[in-house]
């Protein structure tokens, strides 16, 4: 696991479906970190995408760690068939939580299932303290920068307030306890705004239109074009 100053995770939800494996091969070789899987399940978002079989396919086609992302009620009920699908992180809403008891059972439940990496996730109505009572359970916390369901949203510049409050939280826990958590944003991140999202304090990035583009692009070296572009704004605020 690239547990290097960031990470970029293009999120499969804005490829071409039809053709993922090369999809997959393309995005990788112009240097995603990670692959960003984004599960729904028509009830906590509504819209519904990808099953444990396809997260299997994925996984079969992919060189680099799955990420994830589980939009969905009862994430204990579902995290056996995408753990052994291959999810590498696998990141649930505290959302879909009654209580902090609640979220630190379904974290401990993914972990007996292998899971390398628990996320949590909270939306851009949700308060970070949700998030930073459970960092004992967690290995990343990930700030929805739009709310949950489709890509292509625009991001909520709200939501930087809560990456440097998130930052700050995972910080003086680490200085506490050794370890550390990655902060993930998810939504509307782009070339023209990923430096100032790292700068509010995240260090791994999931962008879904801004590297597949809103639709088929012909242009052969987009994916290396927008993940270089990024990675030179990140250079520029020292990351
Ligand atoms: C939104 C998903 C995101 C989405 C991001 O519910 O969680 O991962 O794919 O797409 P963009 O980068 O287009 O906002
Ligand atoms: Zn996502």
């Amino acid at each position: 696991m690239p547990l290097g100053p960031v990470t970029i995770a293009p999120s499969l939800l804005s490829c071409d479906f039809s053709r993922i494996g090369e999809e997959i091969a393309r995005v990788e070789k112009a240097g995603a970190d990670w692959l960003h899987v984004d599960v729904m399940d028509g009830h906590f978002v509504p819209n519904m995408t990808i099953g444990p079989p396809v997260v299997e396919a994925i996984h079969r086609a992919a060189r680099v760690p799955l990420d994830v992302h589980l939009m969905i009620d009862e994430p204990e009920r579902y995290a056996p068939h995408y753990a052994k699908a291959g999810a590498r992180v696998l990141t649930f809403h505290v959302e879909v939580t009654r209580d902090a008891a609640h979220a630190r059972a379904i974290a401990r439940a993914f972990r007996s299932e292998g899971v390398a990496e628990v996320g949590l996730a909270i939306n851009p109505g949700t308060e970070v303290e949700r998030a930073a009572e459970l960092l004992d359970e967690v290995d990343l916390v990930l700030v929805m920068s739009v709310n949950p369901g489709f890509g292509g949203q625009k991001f909520i510049p709200g939501t930087l307030g809560k990456l440097r409050a998130a930052r700050e939280r995972l910080d003086a826990y680490e200085a506490q306890s050794g370890r550390h958590i990655l902060l993930q944003v998810d939504g509307g991140v782009k070339v023209d705004n990923i430096a100032q999202v790292a700068a509010a304090g995240a260090d791994t990035f999931v962008a879904g239109s801004a590297v597949f583009g809103a639709g088929r692009d012909a242009d052969p070296h987009r994916y290396d074009t927008v993940i270089a572009a990024m990675r030179a704004e990140l250079a520029k605020v020292g990351k």
